[in-house]
């Protein structure tokens, strides 16, 4: 290995780092761990922003690769280039509307580079037998719950849409190479994120986006459904602490215990806007339209294991993060004004248009 990398304690790809939870991850371990090397593996699909980065962008421990996970020998150059020890994965296909709209990408992505990046990693035990591998993925895996109860790390997997149903499948192809091959993995399960950085496909970047336009508000179905938001700094804090901490073999479910159904938290947004820029009220621009396909009713996380073991918790309220979040939003205009492409007006009027 070449002196600038042995300098290095540890020598870490972090996948699909210029993403939403990737930027903000990166955001807090690259300060943090000046003796890490942190190499962003991300091929910038329409979901990156590599300007989130720019704060640590000249960090003498961070790197950027454009590299797509598909590409096995891409890939492996980046694992020998830097003689990588570990990887925390987050590169994926990421919005379970566009897999409605189109599964193919997800396929690859989530499944096929997963398996890529499992290859890679088996591989290099040779040179470091404790490679540390952790995967990061959704309690959309477990499917959707009726009106009580929680998922735990215990819950069979049901996942309902082509994006859960990719995510699903690398978290079992990761617990694989642990079983068979006694590969160093963490896998953690978390629940909706909210914050800073969001593509305005999501839920609550969108209705921020629409409500400052004065457009109209989609609600899906009746507006029933239950999320449980985390803001993506807590998720942060809680990656780094399983990276380091957790125990190899196990997932760990992350979530907020913030339950909220759908149109109520629109409501919210709208108010926290007009107490904002005044205007009038914008919650009188919501639009029940016609629901998500297969659209899971609610989603609970009982995330008492990693609470237990690794004495993680939220530190952001819900009325603070949201506070936070479209403050951040309001702020940051030119930052939302540039995810408007026209490829992102096309998406837009292509899923909202026959609603
Ligand atoms: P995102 O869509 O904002 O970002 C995904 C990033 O991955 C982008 O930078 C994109 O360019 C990159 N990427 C996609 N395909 C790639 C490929 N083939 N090769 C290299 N890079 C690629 O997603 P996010 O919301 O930041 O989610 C990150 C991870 O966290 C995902 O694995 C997701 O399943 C999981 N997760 C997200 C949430 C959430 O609420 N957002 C909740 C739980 C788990
Ligand atoms: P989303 O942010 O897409 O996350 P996920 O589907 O991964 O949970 O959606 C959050 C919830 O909001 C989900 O129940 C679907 C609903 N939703 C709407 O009602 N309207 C919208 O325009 C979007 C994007 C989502």
């Amino acid at each position: 290995m070449n002196k600038d990398l042995e300098q290095f304690e540890r020598r870490i790809i972090v996948t699909g780092g210029a993403g939403f939870i990737g930027s903000n991850l990166l955001l807090l371990l690259v300060p943090k761990y000046p003796d890490y090397l942190l190499v962003n593996v991300d091929c910038l699909t329409y979901a990156a922003n590599l300007s989130n980065l720019r704060p640590i962008e000249n960090h003498p421990n961070y790197v950027f690769e454009h590299v797509n996970i598909c590409d096995r020998s891409g890939l492996k150059e980046c694992f020998d280039k830097y003689a990588v020890d570990a990887v925390i994965h987050l590169a994926a296909e990421s919005h379970v509307d566009r897999s409605i709209l189109g599964p193919a990408d997800f396929i690859d992505t989530n499944i096929m580079g997963t398996f890529n990046l499992l290859e890679l990693a088996r591989a290099r035990m040779e040179q470091k037998a404790s490679f540390r591998f952790h995967h990061i993925s959704t309690d959309e895996v477990f499917g959707s719950l009726g009106e009580t109860g929680y998922f735990t790390e215990e819950t069979p997997y049901r996942p309902s849409s082509p994006y859960s149903a990719s995510k699903a499948a690398g978290d079992h192809l990761v617990g694989s190479y642990h079983k068979t091959y006694g590969l160093n993995t963490v896998t953690t399960n978390c629940s909706n994120n909210y914050g800073p950085y969001q593509f305005p496909e999501k839920l609550i970047p969108l209705i921020i986006r629409n409500a400052r336009e004065g457009l109209p508000l989609p609600v899906y179905g009746d507006g029933k459904n239950i999320r449980d938001w985390l803001y993506v700094e807590d998720h942060c804090r809680a990656l780094d602490l399983v990276f380091h901490e957790g125990t190899a073999g196990k997932t760990y479910n992350i979530g907020g215990s913030n339950e909220i159904e759908n149109v109520v938290l629109v409501r919210r947004i709208c108010r926290l806007m007009d107490e904002r820029l005044g205007g009038g009220k914008r919650e009188e621009l919501i639009e029940f339209v016609k629901d998500r396909p297969g659209h899971d009713r609610r989603y609970a996380i009982d995330a008492s294991l990693i609470q237990r073991e690794l004495g993680w918790k939220p530190q952001h309220s819900f009325d603070a993060g949201l506070k936070a979040t479209v403050a951040w939003y309001l702020d940051n205009e030119d930052w939302l004004d540039n995810c408007i492409s026209g490829k992102y007006l096309k998406y837009y009027e292509e899923m909202y248009s026959n609603r």
